[in-house]
């Protein structure tokens, strides 16, 4: 479904899905639609006009369809229109980032890709792609403003917007204070705190000029209470839930801000632990886990609400943990 990919998505394009989720017309640009049904897929040749809020379809079938987007949602009969939005997710190339980016993806948004590991970050352009849905890669370090800005500033010279950015990346070498790895607390604050504040920095002003956008911060339970060998990790994770609730306050309500603080999760944090103490404590510790989507279904569910609502925070924890 990639053929005549849109360059800059109508705001109001989106994807049309059946109440039962098997019919889905992907809409491009130039009034044409693809539709699919199972694994048939078909190109039409139609119209498509947005008037304010009413939108009206004719394809060369002689399908007509009309509705009006109601809470950027166009409600025609038993399907929905959803308003595609341009995501931006740091920390895509592995765990939570990478399951947040597949799934916005198969929704019908196209996604911008930031990590260091390009390599990833290229599988997963091909995975999304070959899904058809839209993916771009862009090589970021969050620590780096100039490098955090091209990212912002590559998804809208590709996408023409920023709808949602999902600030993502993050790094947990636990240890305790007494162990003096200093190094790695400084990196916990530099990719957690600065990175999530490069974040906002590279991407606020055109959310502002836009009069909309949404903040998806990854914070952690850590952002709740502290555990032994988690001072600098979860004083970092403080800091980004206090952080997103500042933006939240300062901000017109055009724009929203959400909190996801996942408890134990499938990924690859804690191979940064280097600390013989922690390590032991972390594996006996992270036993009991959920995956890498159900904290990616939180993201979707927090994007996917009415703009009048604010989805502030959520907490997601396997049911076992304590
Ligand atoms: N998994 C859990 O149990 C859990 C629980 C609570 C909170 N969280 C939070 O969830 C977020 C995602 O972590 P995860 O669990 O999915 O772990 P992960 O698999 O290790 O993913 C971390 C991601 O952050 C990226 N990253 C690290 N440093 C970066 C930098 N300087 N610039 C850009 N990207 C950077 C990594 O990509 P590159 O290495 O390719 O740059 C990777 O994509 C983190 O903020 C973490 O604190 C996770």
């Amino acid at each position: 479904m990639n053929d005549d990919t849109p360059t800059t998505p109508h705001p109001y394009l989106g994807l049309w899905v059946t109440a039962d989720g098997r019919v889905r017309h992907e809409l491009r640009t130039g009034g044409r639609y693809v539709e699919a049904r199972g694994d048939r897929e078909a190109a039409y040749t139609g119209s498509y006009e947005v008037a304010g809020a009413h939108v009206e379809y004719r394809d060369d079938t002689g399908f007509t369809a009309d509705g009006d987007f109601r809470d950027d949602v166009l409600h025609h009969g038993g399907m929905v229109l959803r308003r595609r939005k341009v995501v931006l997710v740091t920390g895509a190339s592995s765990g939570i980032g990478r399951a947040t980016a597949l799934r916005l993806a198969s929704a019908g948004h196209p996604v911008v890709l930031g990590a260091r590991r390009v390599d990833r970050l290229g599988s997963l352009v091909t995975e999304i792609e070959g899904a058809g849905g839209q993916a771009l890669a862009v090589p970021t370090d969050v620590t780096d403003l100039a490098s955090t800005q091209a990212f912002a500033d590559a998804a809208t010279a590709r996408f023409g917007r920023i709808d949602v950015v999902v600030a993502n990346a993050g790094v947990m070498p636990l240890s305790p204070l007494s162990s003096g790895l200093v190094e790695q607390w400084d990196q916990m604050i530099d990719v957690n705190v600065r990175g999530l504040l490069h974040s906002i920095a590279a991407t606020l002003p055109t959310m502002l000029a836009q009069g909309a956008g949404h903040f998806v911060t990854m914070a952690s339970i850590g952002a709740h209470s502290v555990t032994p060998t988690g001072a600098v990790y979860c004083g970092t994770k403080y800091a980004a839930r206090a952080i997103t609730e500042g933006l939240r306050l300062e901000s017109p309500r055009g724009i929203r801000v959400t909190t996801i603080s996942p408890g134990v999760t499938e990924s690859e944090l804690a191979s940064t632990i280097t600390d013989a103490t922690a390590a032991a404590a972390m594996e006996a510790y992270r036993a009991d886990s959920v995956s890498a989507d159900a904290i990616a279904r939180a993201v979707e569910y927090a994007v996917a609400e009415r703009p009048d609502v604010d989805v502030n925070e959520i907490v997601v924890r396997p049911a076992a943990q304590r």
